[in-house]
Formats: structure tokens, C-alpha cells, sequence
């Protein structure tokens, strides 16, 4: 067990790639990578509070939200962080209305990157968790030029890793290159991820659910009758707990540990929900279906939806295969 304190990031990025031979490097360059970017963001994060950081930019996001600048820094630094290594086509980022190119004198590479760079940024000024969800595909433009949106318009299951950082308590780094979910917890004293959650599976039935109840009255009736039941209910002599954090990222992280569902759907004021395909609902349902969750927009498979435009939104119901499954159900039976 003492060992296992020691395993690093880079070292358990090493080690996985040897157990694929025909690995070139590139996906564990890029993985080392974004564990470096995290760290400075991280850093950024924890300081929010200490320098004149926090507070609108004054400008909106592409979605007409308030950005905060911290949603900017963290954008600005996982670009910088990531576009030199010769490993990308194109960058595709929430902040931004456009796909991402690489800046003209770099090398272009095989993989395509989509990010969020801070989610649940609202919660940055109260303390409360916020995090990092990144998304790698393989391109599927022909040549070696500069990327497409194509590239960035695939369907979620063909992304080769995805992973999210989560600045809490302590600041955690979670991926998958689809086999396996590996935390690694962020020791603040000589600044390197530690392994923390090895081979993380998410249990087949959890009892907590998370969603934003404010929207009760906007909802479709299946769900509401889904709640009425896990409200009027006891599983194994004990209710079901209500948490929501309001950031994504930290609710479907405690979803993953715990088990459980955690729902953005859709409603009267928006049919699609809140949250978007290719930056949030992709990455955290590779994630969640890689340790054994399931993730669905209510009907359709997550990771099965062709993305139609960047910034497209999706309702998403995730977690633990028999809440999913039981949510589907409850939204089937019932019309209206
Ligand atoms: P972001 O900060 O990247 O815009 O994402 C915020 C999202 C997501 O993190 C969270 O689950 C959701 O907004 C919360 O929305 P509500 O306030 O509508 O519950
Ligand atoms: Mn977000
Ligand atoms: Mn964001």
C-alpha cells in the first residue's frame, strides 16, 4: 500500500503506455501536459481569493453569460499549455465561439482537443468547488493540415481520453484513455499528482441525487414523478439524500465516488437543458461509462449523439447504471 502513495501522475502514465506497444508517446505527452497546465490553474484558483483576480470581465461568454476572469485565465493558459507540443490539429474551447487553430509556425499532430476551462464558475467567488474538463479525439479530417470543426463534431465515443480536474478540498485530476478511471490527488507541498483513486468504479446503485430543484415547475412529468418516488420511498430502510453543488464538474466527481445521479435536464424554458455536448456531457459520460455509470440525454446514449453545432446544449441524467436506467423508465411512461 505504501507504494501506491508514490505512484505519480507521470509515472502511471509511463507505465500504462508500456502495456500498449503500439503506443507512440503522443496521448502521454498530452496527459503530462494537461496535469502541468492543471497545476498552474490550480494554483490560480487557490490565489482567487488573495489578488484582485475575482470579478466580471464585463463581457459575455459566447452562451450571453457573465464571464469571470478566471474562466479567461484558465482558458488563455490551457491554450498556451497546449499548443506547441506538436500533438494537435485544433482546439475547441467553451469560452470561445469558434474552433481553435494552432498558432501558424507549429508543428500539426493527429489529435483534437475540446475543453472546458472552468466550470461551475459561478461558485468562485463563494469558495465552492470548480473544476477542468478536457476531451481528446483523433482527427478524422484527411491530409496533415490544420484541423476542421468536423474534427471537433464527433460522436462522444469516439474520444481516445477525457479526464477533469476538480479544485476542492484538494485538487484531484481524474481521466480515463478508456481503460480504467484513475484519480490522482494534487500534493500542495512538492506540486505532483499522487495516485490517489486507483481504478475507480462507480457503484451499480448509489442513493443520492443531484439536480437544480428551482426548476421543479418547468419540468417534464416523468421526472418530476422520478423525484416524488425516490422522495416518497425507502431503499434498503433509508431515503434518498438531495445534493447540488451547481457546478458539474464537483457534482458528477462526488456521483462517481459515491454513486447516485446527477440530472441536467431539459425543460418548458429550455428544451435542451443547460449543458453542453462536446465540453461537459462527453468527457464526464466517457468518464462515467468507463467505471461503469451510464449517461443519457433521457433516450439516446450520450456518447452515441452526433454533435451538431460547438456550443450545442443536451439534457444529460448520469451515474450509477440502476438510477439511469430507472430515470429512463420513469421518463418514458410518462407524457407531458
Ligand atoms: P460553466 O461555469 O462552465 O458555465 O458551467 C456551469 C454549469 C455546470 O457546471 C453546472 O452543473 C450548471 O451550470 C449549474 O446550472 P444551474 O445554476 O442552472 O443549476
Ligand atoms: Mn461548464
Ligand atoms: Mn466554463
Amino acid at each position: 500500500m505504501a507504494t501506491r502513495r508514490f505512484m505519480t501522475l507521470p509515472r502511471h502514465i509511463l507505465e500504462g503506455e508500456k502495456l500498449h506497444p503500439e503506443a507512440t508517446g503522443e496521448l502521454s505527452a498530452i496527459l503530462l501536459q494537461l496535469g502541468l497546465a492543471a497545476k498552474i490553474i490550480s494554483l490560480e484558483v487557490n490565489k482567487a481569493g488573495l489578488v484582485d483576480i475575482i470579478g466580471f470581465t464585463g463581457n459575455e461568454n459566447v452562451h450571453g453569460e457573465q464571464v469571470k476572469k478566471l474562466d479567461i485565465y484558465a482558458h488563455e493558459m490551457l491554450i498556451r499549455a497546449m499548443d506547441h507540443g506538436g500533438h494537435f490539429c485544433v482546439m475547441a474551447s467553451e469560452e470561445d465561439e469558434d474552433i481553435i487553430h494552432l498558432p501558424p509556425h507549429q508543428k500539426i499532430g493527429k489529435y483534437v482537443l475540446l475543453f472546458d476551462p472552468l466550470d461551475g464558475s459561478s461558485n468562485i467567488d463563494a469558495n465552492v468547488s470548480i473544476g477542468t474538463i478536457f476531451s481528446i479525439y483523433k482527427r478524422i479530417s484527411e491530409g496533415y493540415g490544420p484541423g476542421t470543426l468536423e474534427d471537433c463534431l464527433q460522436p462522444g465515443y469516439k474520444q481516445v481520453a477525457a479526464g477533469y480536474i476538480v479544485y476542492g478540498s484538494s485538487t484531484i485530476l481524474v481521466y480515463t484513455a478508456g481503460h480504467g478511471v484513475y484519480g490522482f490527488t494534487l500534493d500542495p507541498a512538492f506540486g505532483e499528482f499522487l495516485l490517489s483513486h486507483d481504478d475507480i468504479k462507480i457503484p451499480k446503485c448509489g442513493r443520492i441525487y443531484s439536480i437544480n430543484e428551482g426548476n421543479y415547475f418547468s419540468w417534464p412529468k416523468g421526472l418530476k414523478n422520478y423525484i416524488k418516488y425516490l422522495q416518497a420511498n425507502l431503499f434498503e430502510g433509508k431515503p434518498y439524500q438531495a445534493r447540488y453543488i451547481g457546478s458539474m464538474v464537483a457534482d458528477v466527481h462526488r456521483t462517481l465516488l459515491y454513486g447516485g445521479i446527477f440530472m441536467y435536464p431539459g425543460d418548458k424554458r429550455n428544451a435542451k437543458g443547460k449543458l453542453r455536448l462536446v465540453y461537459e456531457c462527453n468527457p464526464m459520460s466517457f468518464i462515467i461509462e468507463s467505471a461503469g455509470g451510464k449517461a443519457t440525454d433521457g433516450k439516446i446514449r450520450i456518447l452515441e449523439k452526433l454533435p451538431e453545432s460547438l456550443h450545442e446544449r443536451t439534457p444529460i441524467f448520469i451515474g450509477s447504471e440502476d438510477d439511469v436506467l430507472l430515470v429512463e423508465k420513469f421518463l418514458r411512461e410518462a407524457v407531458g
